[in-house]
């Protein structure tokens, strides 16, 4: 059996999270609040709980913010270290960038926004199993076009990557993990901008190296857009999805003990409060994230909405599906609705002027 020990786990980090700006513009995606922590700390603690301990981050963009709040990861449990790309170097240049840090022969690559709730030593089985050279975690989905579609072979050997394509011949998809024996990585050019997906992938195939999927039907979700990002963060509330983090925790709301919830306030569908965020009475917030520092006067209504640190949201506005970033202020009885997104610091006056993208 593959042991997780003797398996370096590799994290990219490094995107600029464009389809969740304006959250990104000050914060990278895997640092944003998901249930109250940072995203990537709830892989972390998979990663851990899998028992695998050594770990290493590729970041570029913001790349500091990761080691100022994980340090050395040893709070955590695990041992983290952190490699920066200068100018980003895309996923496979991410991944060949960590080679001189890594220590096994086994690696496990993660895309660092998505959520799911993988057996990874059933990856590693499978991998080990195959005797492959890279293993990759497939799903279906509805929309194959927003990933790498991943046909296999009656065995599971993968027959094609098609990164993002228009016309996909089938609804597996990669889920963004990979199992690399080491050798492999080298193979990826060093000190060039490389997509692992675009290039490596199918270099790899027509090659003829064994490549492999691991196909199951647990919980996976990609992070990276708004309606994604929300409805993520719910079910980690409500343990739909599962966290080592939050075991015991789960149910309607999480609301962190410093937040300020005033009496008649209705919180459901998963919505999470962060640290110091202060809730008016008579207020009703469903399937929503409150990031830190967030004030929502009284009798607002907050639904399916991410509303981000240090924010003002005006009493009774309502807020639907919208992203309202850092420190913007919302004025009293306003309407917001259908995806609008309001950058940082922007004001929106009061008296229940009613702004919908839908309109
Ligand atoms: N270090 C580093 N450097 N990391 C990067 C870079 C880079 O230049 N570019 C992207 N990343 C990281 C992102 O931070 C993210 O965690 C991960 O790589 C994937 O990038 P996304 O931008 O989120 O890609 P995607 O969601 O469009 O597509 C990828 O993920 C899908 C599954 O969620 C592809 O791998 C698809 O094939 C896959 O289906
Ligand atoms: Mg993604």
């Amino acid at each position: 059996m593959a042991n997780p020990q003797e398996t370096d786990a590799v994290i990219l980090v490094g995107g600029r999270g464009t389809r969740l700006r304006p959250l990104t513009v000050n914060t990278p995606k895997p640092m944003l609040p998901t249930a109250n922590y940072p995203f990537l700390q709830h892989l972390l603690a998979r990663i851990k709980a899998a028992g695998i301990t050594h770990v290493v981050l590729g970041t570029s963009f913001k790349a500091e913010v990761f080691e100022e709040y994980f340090g050395d990861g040893s709070d955590l449990g695990l041992e983290i270290e952190y490699v920066v790309e200068e100018e980003a170097l895309g996923t496979g240049g991410a991944i060949r960038n960590v080679y001189d840090k890594l220590r096994h022969d086994n690696v496990m690559v993660f895309n660092g926004d998505v959520l799911g709730d993988t057996d990874l030593n059933a990856i590693l089985h499978t991998h080990e199993e195959k005797d492959a050279d890279l293993t990759m975690h497939l799903v279906r989905v509805s929309d194959p076009r927003a990933f790498g579609c991943v046909p296999t072979d009656k065995d599971g050997r993968v027959l094609e990557f098609l990164e993002k394509t228009e016309d996909p011949p089938t609804d597996q998809v990669n889920a963004g993990c990979y199992v690399f024996r080491r050798e492999l990585i080298e193979e990826i050019p060093a000190d060039r901008v490389v997509s692992v997906e675009r290039e490596s992938f199918p270099k790899f195939l027509s090659d003829g190296r064994k490549v492999y999927g691991h196909v199951d039907v647990s919980y996976w979700r990609d992070m990276g857009r708004p309606d994604d990002f929300v409805h993520g963060s719910s079910d980690l509330v409500r343990g739909v999805a599962h966290s080592p983090l939050l075991e015991g925790r789960t149910g309607e709301a999480l609301v962190d003990d410093s937040a300020g919830v005033a009496g008649g306030v209705i919180l459901l569908g998963g919505t999470a409060v962060g640290r110091g965020a202060e809730i008016g009475p008579g207020c009703r917030i469903d399937g929503s994230v409150i990031f830190d520092g967030a004030t929502i006067e009284p009798g607002a209504t907050i639904k399916d909405s991410i509303i981000a640190a240090g924010s003002r949201i005006g009493a009774n506005a309502r807020i639907v599906d919208c992203v309202i970033g850092e420190g913007a202020q919302i004025g009293a009885r306003c309407e917001l609705q259908g995806g609008m997104r309001i950058w940082p610091g922007v004001m929106i006056p009061d008296n229940g002027v009613r702004f919908s993208s839908d309109a």
